[in-house]
């Protein structure tokens, strides 16, 4: 029997439970062998819940029982987390958690810790909620040499990406709704500016590159800056405006950012609205595959992480190879990254606008006093050498 303790017994962490409980007959006949809750790890009491009598409120009772052998780390956060995570996978108990924070800081760490405890650290439930990208990557991606991973990362953004761009609603207006309906925090900054999905997009690029890539080295913009104006152009571009974190590697140098990026039709990510996520990773012979789902939400999340604990009972005492390496992998300056931008500038002078930035695709301005263009391809240098005799008023990424 694999006995399972569940720290934290929040939304996740009785997610987890539910999941296990309701599908138990299915997960024991997958796992090979019965998979058991013995213990909920939390500092409250849940009198009147189904499995109060499994509530402790001691961790080392989980620590120090030799029958756990799986842990699910529901806690969040970097502190707590952190250390009974150390201590779990010291006494060789294998660890699966959602936790995104934790993994994009001490992953590496982590990873290592397990290896040499011959337990496991599966983290499935950290990047796209319930959508399988990290067991894809690991398994079966593993032919290939990953070149490109570029994602919805955020399901709070796009949700408000979806509705300025549906509705005609104002970024501040959207973001009041999105608190509203609980997709977008009390505290919303983590998702709009962009934070959220770059410990997603470097917690992806590290086992798609096979390297480390540290969180604080990914360039970020979050979305506060779009409005309702950018997205009127979007119709002549037949485009829309998406949050991405992406990495690629181009002639042997590596990228990885997040920002609002312009997505033409033709773009599979074109599609992806509301709070859904999606990835799409291309391998250098397999080209491109697509991994779509709910990026968010208790029993997406669980399953997530439920998938990870029957990984761990079917490998009892295996230590799951995972291509991230210790080693940085060095990333490139945004300044050498090549593509078009989308552009619009106070003033009326296109004749100044065509002579700074080439061959552009002037569009009909959406207001007085404004241009907007399309630059031909350049790098970021160059673009900003340009754009530097010009007042900005917003420049965003074109994709693709
Ligand atoms: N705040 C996150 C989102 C939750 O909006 O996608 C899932 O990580």
């Amino acid at each position: 029997m694999a006995k399972v303790a569940v720290l934290g017994y929040g939304t996740v962490g009785s997610g987890i439970v539910e999941v296990i409980k309701t599908n138990q007959e299915s997960i024991n006949k997958r796992a090979g062998i019965e998979v058991d809750v013995k213990y909920i790890l939390d500092l409250r009491d849940f009198p009147g819940d189904p499995y109060e009598e499994l509530v402790v409120h001691d961790v080392d009772v989980i620590m120090n029982d030799p029958e756990v052998d799986i842990v699910c780390e529901a806690m969040g956060g970097t502190g707590a987390a952190y250390a009974f995570t150390k201590t779990a996978l010291s006494k060789g108990k294998s660890v699966c958690t959602s936790n995104k924070a934790l993994v994009a800081e001490y992953g590496t760490e982590l990873l290592e810790l397990a290896k040499a405890n011959n337990c496991n650290y599966l983290f499935e439930a950290s990047c796209g909620g319930g959508i399988p990208i990290i067991r894809p990557l690991r398994t079966s991606l593993s032919p290939e040499k990953v070149v490109a991973i570029k994602g919805i990362l955020n399901g709070t953004t796009n949700y408000i990406l979806t509705k300025m761009e549906q509705e005609g609603a104002d970024f501040d207006a959207v973001l009041k709704d999105a608190q509203a309906l609980g997709y977008a925090e009390a505290n919303p900054e983590a998702d709009i500016e962009g934070h959220d999905a770059c410990r997603k997009i470097a917690i992806l690029s590290s086992l798609g590159f096979g390297k480390t890539v540290y969180y604080k080295d990914v360039y970020t913009e979050g979305i506060t800056r779009i409005s309702i104006d950018d997205f009127a152009y979007m119709k002549q571009l037949k485009a829309t405006i998406k949050l991405l974190g992406m990495s690629k590697e181009v002639d042997g140098k590596y990228f990885a950012m997040v920002a609002p990026f312009v997505l033409t039709r033709e773009n599979p990510l074109y599609n992806v609205e509301d709070v859904m996520n999606a990835i799409l990773v291309t391998g250098n012979t397999l080209g491109d595959t697509m991994y779509y789902g709910a990026g968010a939400g208790k029993l997406p999340t669980a399953s997530a992480v439920v998938s990870d604990v029957i990984d761990c009972a079917m490998h009892a005492g295996i230590h799951l190879a995972c291509n991230w390496e210790p080693e940085k992998l060095p990333l490139s300056s945004l300044d050498d990254a090549e593509r078009k931008f989308f552009v619009r500038v106070a003033g009326e002078d296109a004749e100044k606008i065509k002579a700074a930035f080439g061959e552009v695709k002037m569009l009909e301005p959406v207001k007085d006093g404004e241009l907007a263009f399309v630059t031909p391809v350049m790098t970021e240098k160059v673009y900003r050498e340009k754009a530097s005799d010009f007042q900005v008023i917003s420049m965003i990424r074109v994709e693709g």
